[in-house]
């Protein structure tokens, strides 16, 4: 029996998005981004597993399914499958979606409450302070802006008082310093990592992790006392578990998660919550917490409250899924902010994607239609492909350098298609310009795959050639057929 070596595994997720509002560009772009990074990896062979998926529980829902007027399980029922629908249409290559509401996550999350509370983690007490339905989470007064929460500012703050039950998150902080320090790239980017790090050592206090029945009545039951549920953090948090089916399914040999790619309001909740949470039921930590920005509409951000919402299927409708998807990444830097702008958007089309990839492609299958010869020669473009920095900045998560270096190598194609001039040229000579011009496409339709997949494929198709793994990008015979169709990329005026 032979044996082979065991695939590199590699597990990313992205937030579950709340099912109070629709799918908006702000929740696309995560996901965009995270099947990007996950496209790569399936290109380099590994055994990857892509998780999504909504948060379905807590205060909020609740409130917005009665102001739709629906029973709350056919309300998150319905923008559940919104948000699914949203990714199949962007092109989203997820290996699961899931949802809160699902038997196996309410079987996990009781199962890890159990855990964390024998370990002695998990006391009685009550509460009293402010809240906010759009974090679903207490603020303090300092945190807020002119008493409001600078993140929510349409909704008012509650004043609330109750039993709850506390997780022991203080009991951590020394551990979890410790455990920052010796993983330096654990939070990402780096500024994030000062942030959090500097919040750490000011002190943790025990978080509430359970609101009463009487006042939340959608969410997972607490197993230690019937008259609470569970605290929608606390049990969404959980779901990157559940769908690697811990504590021992077959699945769980995905864990631990490679990247949970996370918006940096969010960060605070995966890099100290959750990892405190896995401290006391004894899991191994995630390798990565990458924070990415957010992008604005006219310098704020976008939101349903503030009522100026980009929708991303809309605008894949008016462009196309390809473009929405390459402008995301290509226009920021993953990490920073960016603001949404239309004009940005159209010259990134007229550039980058109609004049350098969609021109070559066109240029060079109408040279080869009215050449007769034979198609060989010597590998001279591949020289011009740095495959391996392309990769490094892929492991780092820059995207936006990963997709310039990949343009580095069309642009020095077409250069190559001006240099040479083949329109000048004959018989082998011209034969050999026109093998390295295709192979060359054909490389770039595979490096293109995980960012403009539906692009990658119309290359592929115009060559007459089938897309491959990260390791056809070497220049070999080039045996395609070539069937010339439409630009790839219309100009828009
Ligand atoms: N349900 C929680 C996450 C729980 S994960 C265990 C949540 N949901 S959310 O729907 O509000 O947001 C999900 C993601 O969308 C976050 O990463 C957030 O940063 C991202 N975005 C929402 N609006 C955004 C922008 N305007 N710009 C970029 N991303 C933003 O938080």
């Amino acid at each position: 029996m032979i044996i082979l070596p065991k695939k590199k595994k590699f597990y990313i997720t992205t937030p579950i998005y709340y099912v109070n509002s629709q799918p908006h560009l702000g929740h696309a772009y995560t996901t965009i981004v995270a099947d990007m990074i996950v496209r790569w990896h399936r290109l380099k062979g590994e055994d990857v597993f892509f998780l999504t998926g909504t948060d379905e529980h807590g205060e909020k829902i609740q409130k917005a399914a009665e102001q739709a007027g629906k029973p709350t399980g056919q309300f998150v029922g319905e923008i559940s499958e919104k948000f699914k629908a949203a990714w199949k249409s962007l092109n989203i290559s997820f290996d699961d979606f899931i949802r809160t509401t699902e038997k196996r996550h309410e079987k996990v999350v009781m199962e890890f409450t159990k855990t964390v509370y024998d370990k002695g983690d998990i006391y009685k007490g009550s509460y009293e302070g402010l809240y906010c339905y759009g974090c679903e989470n207490f603020k303090t007064t300092t945190e807020l802006v002119n008493g409001r929460c600078p993140d929510h500012p349409t909704i008012a703050l509650e004043q609330i008082s109750e039993g709850t039950y506390f997780f022991r998150l203080s009991k951590y902080q020394k551990k979890l310093l410790q455990f920052f320090e010796k993983n330096p790239e654990f939070i990402s980017p780096v500024n994030r990592r000062e942030e959090i790090i500097n919040r750490v050592k000011d002190g943790l206090k025990d978080l509430s992790i359970t609101r009463p029945k009487d006042r939340v009545k959608w969410g997972i039951e607490f197993p230690a006392d019937k008259g609470q549920v569970i605290y929608v953090w606390f049990e969404a948090l959980t779901n990157y578990l559940t769908a690697v089916e811990w504590p021992k399914g077959k699945k769980f040999k995905y864990w631990p998660a490679d990247v949970h790619l996370v918006g940096k309001e969010i960060v605070w909740f995966h890099s100290v919550i959750w990892p405190a949470m896995l401290f006391s039921a004894g899991i191994e930590q995630p390798k990565k917490i990458f924070s990415h920005g957010w992008w604005t509409v006219n310098g704020q951000k976008m939101s349903k409250t503030l009522g100026n919402v980009v929708d991303p299927v809309e605008f894949s409708k008016k462009y196309s899924v390809d473009i929405v998807r390459y402008f995301l990444v290509r226009e920021i830097p993953l990490g920073d902010d960016g603001d949404f702008s239309e004009k940005a958007l159209i010259n990134r089309i007229n550039g980058e994607l109609v004049a350098d990839l969609g021109n070559l492609v066109y240029r060079v299958l109408s040279l080869v239609e009215k050449f007769k010869g034979r198609i060989e020669g010597n590998p001279q473009l591949d020289k011009k492909l740095n495959l391996g920095k392309i990769d490094g900045y892929m492991e780092k998560l820059e995207l936006h350098n990963a997709l310039a270096e990949i343009w580095e190598f069309i642009r020095a194609t077409n250069k190559y298609v001006n240099e040479n001039e083949p329109w000048k040229l004959q018989g082998k000579d011209l034969g050999n310009v026109l093998y390295n011009l295709l192979e060359s496409c054909r490389v770039i339709s595979i490096l293109i795959s995980p960012f403009l997949p539906e692009t990658s494929e119309k290359i592929n198709k115009q060559l007459g050639t089938k897309t491959g793994a990260l390791n056809k990008c070497k220049f070999t015979k080039f045996s395609g057929k070539i069937k010339k169709g439409e630009y790839l990329f219309r100009k828009v005026e």
